[in-house]
């Protein structure tokens, strides 16, 4: 049986390199894999932006700003949902701060296994301070728990996918306001969120990537095939909390 082809994006003549937080941990999270790539039969597809894994640092450093905004409960009641996890960078790192569970949602099957071996190999390590569990699905179907929600995004879709799901969180948190906080980073649809009602932008600003990640990014993104994507020193981020849409006012 001939080996099973990689996406587009992880092998070595595509200018794949590891990232220093894959040698370190043993996990396998590098690559660059554009959204076009990304097809899964979904309508959604088009959208996609692409897989690029988060610089550590960046998150690490966003969720302890979250942690000092006004919360409902402790960050330990919260349950942290990855939206576009991809191999689950972001999920091995919210797993080392107590959360109540994290959670990852990822559309493509392929990525999503690389999440599960990832997710595996860190509960066996000891690394993991909660639960994890990836859910291989379209976002805009994905079941909140029924806890204060902490959600994350690395822009991982386009403007008619975000709508989609701010329709879909108005439903899911009808009742529910302020349980769910969003934490975006590389935030270029700002203004989207600044045009749904319901939402209220609680922080933004720029985050710096440690020296070590920099590095990182620089030397990968310098080494991509085409050159696409450009590497950054810091990440403009955002953090938004659901306040819900206002009760409309009946006809006099
Ligand atoms: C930038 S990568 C995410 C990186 C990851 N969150 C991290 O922190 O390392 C974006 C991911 O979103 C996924 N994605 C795109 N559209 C999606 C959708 N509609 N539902 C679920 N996942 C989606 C892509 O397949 C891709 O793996």
């Amino acid at each position: 049986m001939g080996r099973k082809k990689r996406l587009p994006g992880l092998t070595v003549k595509d200018g794949f390199m590891r990232h220093p937080f894959d040698i370190e941990n043993g996990v396998q999270t590098s690559g660059l894999v554009h959204g076009r790539n990304l097809t899964t039969g979904h309508p959604h597809d088009q959208h996609s932006t692409a897989y690029y894994g988060i610089a550590p640092s960046v998150l690490r450093k966003l969720c302890a700003r979250w942690r000092k905004t006004p919360l409902l409960a402790p960050p330990q009641d919260y349950s942290f949902i990855d939206i576009g996890a991809g191999m689950g960078r972001g999920m091995l790192i919210a797993a080392q701060m107590p959360f109540r569970e994290v959670i990852g949602v990822e559309i493509h099957p392929e990525l999503a296994a690389i999440a599960q071996q990832n997710i595996d190999r860190w509960a066996a390590s000891g690394r993991s301070r909660c639960p994890m569990r990836i859910a291989c699905q379209e976002v805009t179907t994905f079941q909140f728990p029924p806890h204060p929600c902490v959600a994350y995004m690395f822009n991982p879709f386009r403007e008619p996918v975000l709508r989609a799901l701010f329709d879909h969180v108005a439903e899911e948190f009808a009742r529910r306001p302020g349980q769910l906080d969003i934490l975006y980073a590389n935030d270029e649809l700002a203004d989207t969120f600044a045009a749904y009602p319901g939402w209220a932008e609680i922080w933004r600003g720029k985050v710096p990537l440690s020296d070590e990640d920099e590095a990182a990014d620089k030397a990968i993104l310098e080494h991509q095939a085409d050159g696409e994507y450009g590497w950054s020193t810091d990440e403009p981020c955002a953090i938004y909390r659901w306040i819900g849409n206002p009760p409309r006012r009946r006809a006099a």
